[in-house]
């Protein structure tokens, strides 16, 4: 039995229209109960490792779009993301493994991490950790080149998978969130000098081969579509960058309290951007790392249906109030 939730929003009209018979109430009705949604809703979260995805078929996921826990700048609570690198490294191996198989040809994974964590560097920047390069060379790297790191999950991923690189955006937060570190050092003085980071990494995987774009129908290609606005505006757009650039200028979002604790989200403009590029309306979005739910909340704007697997089920009272429907 399902637990009710009050304060269920109605479905909206899907881009403006106002018939009953939109995408989005098609979409829902009854759609899929082997993955869960309830009657009329969109969006499921399973309350497990995302190291295991057998909800999902093989094959029939467009979109996965994550942020990895990763003990950069805040803690976690509970559970202990503080994990010696090689450990951490393994898990990412392990859930993208699964996200292959989830994945249908063409589709994407989208991954945010750090471009450089220094929280273990010493004084003189030893140990500063290229997370980003890091993910990408484990990923895309051809095996006979080995890895950083051999682990077993590390090595099945490249046993596998085949993904390979098809984008690499860095999202400029600005200066909205650092402190200026002036540190021992001192800010007077070069040569050791050290940056603050204000940027971070989106990295785009692929699976190879492509989609059959004949079976979506019209409806949702034409929802679907990319206007002018998308290129060229929108909330996040604090420059003179657009979507179709690389170089993301987004503020980042405030980190919202659960229970107490400060947990970090990404700004929704992030997993917008990255939705209606790479999925059609209709389509299964999935974050295997869901967090507070940003990504599940706008994948439902979107008309997407959305999977998020997270660890602790003390999120899903903050997962249900964002995304208006229970879980
Ligand atoms: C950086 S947060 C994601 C934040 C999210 N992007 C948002 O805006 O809310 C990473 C989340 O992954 C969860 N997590 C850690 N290991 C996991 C695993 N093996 N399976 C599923 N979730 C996991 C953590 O509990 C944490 O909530």
């Amino acid at each position: 039995m399902r637990r009710p939730f009050k304060d269920k929003r109605p479905i909206g009209p899907l881009f403006g229209q106002s018939s009953a018979d939109t995408i989005q109430s098609r979409l829902t009705s009854g759609v899929r109960e082997d993955i869960g949604f309830e009657e009329g809703g969109s969006v499921k979260v399973y309350f497990h490792s995302s190291t295991n995805m057998d909800e999902l078929k093989n094959g029939e996921i467009a979109l996965f779009v994550t942020s990895p826990p990763y003990n950069v700048d805040y803690t976690y609570g509970s559970i202990n993301d503080a994990k010696p690198y090689r450990e951490y490294m393994s898990l990412l191996a392990k859930v993208f493994s699964e996200a292959y198989n989830k994945l249908m040809p063409e589709g994407r994974l989208c991954v945010n991490v750090p471009t450089i964590d220094k929280t273990n560097a010493d004084a003189m920047g030893e140990g500063n950790i290229p997370v980003a390069s890091d993910l990408t060379s484990m990923m895309v790297d051809d095996p006979s080149l080995g890895n950083k790191f051999s682990t077993p999950e590390i090595n099945e991923l490249k046993r596998t998978t085949d993904y390979s690189l098809f984008d690499h955006i860095i999202w400029n937060k600005g200066r909205f969130d650092t402190e200026v570190n002036l540190g021992s050092l001192g800010i007077g003085r070069p040569f050791r000098f050290e940056h603050d980071i204000t940027h971070e990494s989106i990295l785009i995987f692929q699976k190879p081969g492509m989609r059959n774009l004949s079976t979506i129908d019209q409806d949702r290609l034409n929802a679907s579509r990319l206007n002018k606005d998308w290129w060229t505006s929108g909330p996040g757009y604090e420059f003179d960058t657009n979507a179709k650039s690389n170089l993301w200028n987004i503020r980042p979002s405030n980190k919202i309290e659960v229970n107490g604790e400060k947990v970090p989200t990404f700004p929704e403009e992030l997993p917008r951007r990255l939705i209606q590029g790479y999925s059609f309306v209709g389509d299964i979005v999935v974050d295997p790392f869901a967090g507070v739910g940003t990504t599940l909340k706008v994948a439902k704007d979107l008309d997407r249906l959305s999977v998020g697997y997270e660890l602790r089920e003390d999120l899903r009272p903050e997962i249900e109030k964002r995304v208006g429907e229970s879980v």
